[in-house]
């Protein structure tokens, strides 16, 4: 089993990952006498709930699977189910699942009571890189994606690899985008063995993956620990955010997998980057290759430049109207660039 470290003092944590931890799910997860809860979804409950079956303290609640279950209703209907039940302070939540469990399960436990304290047990490929860490909980309202939320940062975070073999192809790509921009961010030389050894993380080989899952954990803990609010540092996370957020919006959160569109998003603010000329020609070269190469399709031609803009302007990470993009610089590296409206109609208009 490997483990990494989340240091955040009184609110540090960590992630425990192998293949197979779900068979001692049941020391894991640690035993409390109170009323608690695992959250998940239907398909997740179908494929695995048996290993819950050792969990006789908890209550389960299996919502509806997909993105429409961040909601107030939803949220709302856990919240009663809890306090109906009997939850109290001391109540423990587990959210067994991908991205969607996660961040709604953790946003009910951020807000029952004050605040209850929450286990992550990530399902997909992307939950178990990056949503399950880090302690960014939160729902949608209208179509204001995470709009409503808290930073609770989970307890524990179990990741067992040997559940990624069931994930469809397309959640899997979407993980793996999320595992590149790690490399482009933060650390060229995991780009390079990411780079080298896609065959085998497509198909989850089980010799790897712990290691992959685990370098990621690593270096978004040593963001997140040098920034829980995201009031600096944390930002490099959102390299593909901008574009891929906007196409997720335009599509009506329907077409692509969130990762499916970050790498859309890493591919054209690279393109972004080498117009601006503040990125090297060959290493640029080298993303765009890889990008291209994940069979996904890139073409954003049929989007309105002005509809993708507005998007952008909708972004959280926004500051007085201007939109915030992180670039490729150099090897392992990026940067914060800040463009006014215009100059992103200028970008992406030329792309
Ligand atoms: N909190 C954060 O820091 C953060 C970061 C990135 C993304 N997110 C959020 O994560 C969400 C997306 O999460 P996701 O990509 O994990 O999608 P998801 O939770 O919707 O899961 C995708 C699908 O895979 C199914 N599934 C889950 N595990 C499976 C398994 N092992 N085998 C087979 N099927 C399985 C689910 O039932 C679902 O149908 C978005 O809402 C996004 O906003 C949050
Ligand atoms: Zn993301």
């Amino acid at each position: 089993m490997e483990k990494v470290r989340v240091n955040l003092k009184e609110n540090s944590y960590n992630i425990l990952i192998g293949k197979g931890l779900l068979g001692d799910l049941e020391n894991l997860a640690e035993h409390s006498p109170e009323q608690n809860f695992i959250i998940t979804d239907k398909n997740i409950n179908a494929l695995y709930g048996n290993y819950l079956d050792a969990l006789d303290s908890y209550e389960r609640i299996v919502i509806e699977p997909g993105e429409q279950s961040k909601s107030i209703d939803v949220t709302a209907n856990i919240l009663k189910q809890m306090l109906e039940k009997g939850a109290s302070r001391r109540s423990k939540v587990i959210a067994f699942g991908g991205g969607v469990v996660g961040d709604l399960a953790g946003f009910c436990s951020a807000i029952y009571m004050r605040g209850i304290p929450f286990v992550q047990i990530p399902t997909t490929l992307l939950a178990q890189v990056d949503s399950s860490v880090g302690g960014k909980t939160g729902i949608n309202l209208l179509h204001y994606k995470n709009s409503i939320g808290a930073f609770h940062q989970p307890v524990k975070v179990i990741i067992d690899t040997g559940l990624l073999h069931t994930l469809p192809y397309k959640e899997l790509l979407s993980g793996i985008g999320e595992i590149i921009k790690y490399g482009i961010i933060y650390d060229y030389e995991f780009f390079k063995y990411v780079a080298r050894n896609i065959e085998k993380i497509k198909k989850c080989d089980e010799d790897i993956m712990p290691y992959v899952v685990k370098r990621c954990c690593e270096i978004k803990a040593e963001i997140v620990s040098r920034d829980e609010k995201e009031e600096g540092l944390r930002k490099i996370l959102n390299f593909g955010h901008t574009i891929g957020h906007a196409l997720e919006g335009i599509t009506d959160f329907s077409k692509y997998a969130h990762g499916e569109a970050v790498i859309i998003g890493m591919y054209y603010e690279t393109i972004m980057a080498k117009k601006m000329g503040i990125v090297d020609e060959e290493y640029a070269a080298e993303i765009l290759n890889f990008l291209d190469g994940l069979g996904i399709d890139l073409n954003i031609d049929d989007y309105p430049v002005l509809e993708l803009a507005d998007w952008m302007l909708k972004d959280k990470k926004n500051v007085g109207g201007k939109i915030s993009f992180i670039l490729p610089v150099k090897e392992g590296m990026v940067k914060e660039q800040m463009l006014e409206k215009s100059g992103v109609l200028y970008y992406i208009s030329s792309l």
